[in-house]
């Protein structure tokens, strides 16, 4: 596993099967070894892609974040909403096992997560955050990392769904420029857009996006939408969004609220209208 230390000190490792760089808090490194020990029992491949979060508990350091959260999400597109610091982006983490559950457990087709390898449990994931790390190599390999044994095709084939072909190419050194670390020659759009290139490569069955359009242009944004469209027949994708109307209405939409410092859900697709998100 590659390790790395920031200059402030926070250390991270990078997940091959994740595809991103976790950060290694004392307590992340320990949950991350009990995991990784325990037997293999995940189907190679997810058929149904139901996900199902039953009175899920969870707090950093004794801070309460989720307080018996229930959700489902089917193949297709899920949509989390919600406020800052209600615990979208935790819910991924916890679907990923990040992190140990207080109380409660998290299924995909019916087995519970704790009892799957991780790197079964993660070869079938992907996720995006809304800053995704990229290596200090070239684009071509920061693609390429979704899939390794992807040939040249695959990965050109990838830059263009996600609208970043045209600009690789018009670089001097077209896909074997070399992005520096974290991607600093990139802007943030064109840095998730080769993140998103890495996911389609990666062709998981369930795909998380947590805020991946923030920096895109609208154009490009509309276009990726697109492509999100196209995958939710065979794909369980979640998409965390403060942008409402990017949201498809016919799909699961799970809103998180804060009540009396208790963070609580609410499953508008069923039984409120999305108005009630906006307002
Ligand atoms: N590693 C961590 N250690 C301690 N507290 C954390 C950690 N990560 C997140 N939190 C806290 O947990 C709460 C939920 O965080 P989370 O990132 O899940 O929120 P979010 O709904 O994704 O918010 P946003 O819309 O701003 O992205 C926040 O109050 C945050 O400060
Ligand atoms: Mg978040």
């Amino acid at each position: 596993m590659i390790k790395f230390e920031t200059p402030a000190g926070n250390k991270y490792a990078w997940d091959d099967d994740v595809g991103l760089f976790i950060p290694l808090s004392p307590t992340m490194s320990a949950v991350l070894n009990e995991i990784s020990d325990r037997q293999a029992i995940c189907k190679e491949h997810i058929i149904d892609g139901v996900i199902k979060f039953v009175d899920v508990w969870f707090s950093y350091d004794n801070r309460s974040i989720l307080q018996g959260f229930n959700a489902t999400f089917r193949k297709g597109l899920n949509y989390i909403v919600g406020d800052n610091g209600t615990g979208k982006s935790t819910i991924l983490k916890l679907l990923c096992a990040l992190y140990s559950l207080e109380r409660g457990y998290i299924t995909i087709d019916e087995q519970n997560i704790v009892n799957v390898k991780k790197t079964d449990l993660r070869r079938n994931i992907s996720i995006i955050f809304s800053d995704p790390y990229l290596f200090d190599a070239s684009i071509y390999e920061n693609i390429l990392i979704g899939n390794l044994s992807a040939r040249e095709e695959n990965v050109v084939h990838a830059a263009k769904l996600v609208r970043i072909h045209e600009f690789i190419s018009s670089l001097p050194d077209g896909y074997k420029t070399q992005v520096g670390e974290d991607g600093l020659r990139l802007s943030s759009g064109e840095k998730q857009k080769i993140s998103l290139a890495r996911a389609v490569l990666k062709n998981s069955p369930i795909v998380l996006l947590d805020e991946v359009t923030k920096s895109i242009d609208s154009e490009s944004r509309k276009l990726i939408n697109e492509v999100i469209r196209t995958l939710k027949k065979e794909k369980t994708i979640i998409i965390i969004t403060h942008n409402l109307d990017e949201i498809d209405i016919n799909s699961n939409i799970i809103s998180l609220e804060q009540k009396n410092c208790r963070t609580e859900s609410i499953n508008c697709s069923n039984d409120l209208p999305i108005s009630r998100l906006v307002l």
